[in-house]
């Protein structure tokens, strides 16, 4: 079975869709999320620990779901925004996760989360201005995280041209175009963003950010600090972010590239700043191989121009999950060090004024866990880490397995 979900607002778009994948599949059907209500994924971890495979946002995305079991092939019809999928396009795959487990493994050779249920392909229909090669890439990343493979990139409508027939610039910068790092005189005051969903108190950008502006305090430099998960502070965000002339935004990578909150965030900006800015980011993530933040660095190297700004660079390195689990001893120590790197990060772009030195560079670490590290991991402590998770899945209150299949069960 394939299913599309249409996340466009205004056209029912469903027979050109259907004519686009006539052919593909016998059995096809279409869902425009645009009549239903659909949140963000919030980070909240539920789906892992406290209630395997079921989400703990209530609201029509739980139907999505059950259909997303029962089909083989996964398309989203989306707007793009920025080159990448709109945040509407996003949103519907940040709540994929339940179809994935908390388990870890190695699968083609890179850290993945175990499938709850089977393989997934996935492609994306869109429409407007996407960055086509982009687009590619992170519909092969997202396939792959679902074991299945890519069912490719389509543009709905022709791209729009200018009258010299050139592909239309986007209101500032092209979406394609990736941005020069500027060497940015030393700021004083810096603007910072949490572009993660999860509430502050529970986020592990919002520790990053923490320890990375005791590293600016150090060399003098004072800072304000704005959570996008409040969305009460949106007003206030959004009038800092176009007042200010050094921003930095931290965010976790969600699904391959930007969590869907932070690419709403961003799309109601106003597109003309009176004064310029420097635009850097933080981009952290769950899995430590350098490799798997490499197309979401992409994507962020492209926003400044978008933005108005010029890039600062980004800052990039995985690894960060285990900040969620600090009360454990142990994982407090190994997570100490993580921290202290970050101070020291701050620190040096306190001095620097941007992510663009050989230092912020290395910060990264291995692109690839080596042969011996997974032959490790597969002997010894894939079993370690499954009873941590299994322990805290226990202390949440969890009563389920953690690979439990609730909607196969439902189907029986
Ligand atoms: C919906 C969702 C999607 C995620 N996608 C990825 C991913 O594609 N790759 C990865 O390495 N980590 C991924 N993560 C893990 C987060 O990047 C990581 O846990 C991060 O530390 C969360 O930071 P936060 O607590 O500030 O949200 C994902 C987490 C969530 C909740």
């Amino acid at each position: 079975m394939t299913l599309v979900l249409n996340t466009l607002e205004s056209s029912d778009c469903s027979e050109q869709i259907k004519k686009i994948l006539a052919g593909k599949d016998e059995e096809i059907e279409i869902i425009n999320t645009a009549d239903l209500k659909i949140t963000h994924c919030m980070g909240c971890n539920m789906c892992w620990l406290k209630t395997p495979g079921v989400c703990a946002i209530k609201d029509d995305y739980e139907i999505i779901l059950q259909k997303i079991v029962k089909a083989e092939n996964l398309w989203v019809v989306t707007d793009t925004k920025f080159g990448f999928v709109d945040y509407r396009g996003k949103r519907v795959l940040d709540r994929i996760v339940p179809m994935l487990n908390m388990y870890i493994e190695f699968r083609d050779g890179w850290e993945r989360h175990q499938l709850r249920y089977h393989p997934l392909n996935f492609g994306v229909i869109y429409k407007g201005n996407g960055n086509r090669e982009l687009l590619e890439k992170w519909s092969i990343r997202v396939a792959r995280n679902m074991a299945g493979k890519s069912l490719g990139v389509i543009a709905l409508d022709a791209p729009q041209t200018n009258a010299n027939g050139n592909v239309a610039k986007t209101a500032m910068g092209t979406a394609t175009e990736t941005a020069t790092e500027t060497a940015a005189p030393h700021p004083q005051h810096i603007v910072i963003f949490n572009g993660s969903p999860r509430i502050k108190k529970n986020s592990n950008t919002n520790k990053i950010i923490q320890a990375f502006t005791e590293g600016l305090e150090s060399a003098g430099i004072t800072h304000e600090l704005y959570s996008l998960s409040n969305h009460t502070e949106w007003d206030e965000a959004r009038d800092a972010f176009m007042t200010n002339d050094n921003i930095i935004i931290a965010l976790p990578l969600f699904v391959e590239c930007l969590p869907s909150l932070l690419l709403e965030f961003l799309s109601t900006l106003p597109t003309e700043r009176k004064q310029p800015a420097k635009l850097s980011f933080i981009l952290h993530s769950g899995f430590d191989e350098g490799h798997q933040l490499r197309l979401g660095e992409k994507f962020l190297q492209t926003l400044p121009s978008q933005l108005g700004c010029t890039c600062g660079g980004v800052l990039v390195k995985g690894g960060s999950f285990l900040l969620r689990m600090r009360d454990n001893n142990y994982i407090k120590k190994v997570t100490d060090k993580i921290l202290a790197s970050y101070t020291k990060m701050g620190h040096s772009f306190a001095l620097n004024g941007n992510f663009s030195t050989p230092e912020a560079r290395k910060f990264t670490g291995p692109e690839k866990n080596p042969k011996i590290g997974v032959l490790l991991f597969n002997l010894i402590f894939k079993r370690i880490v499954k009873k941590n998770f299994e322990r805290i899945a226990n202390e949440w209150g969890c009563t389920r397995p953690l690979n439990d299949k609730p909607y196969l069960t439902q189907q029986r």
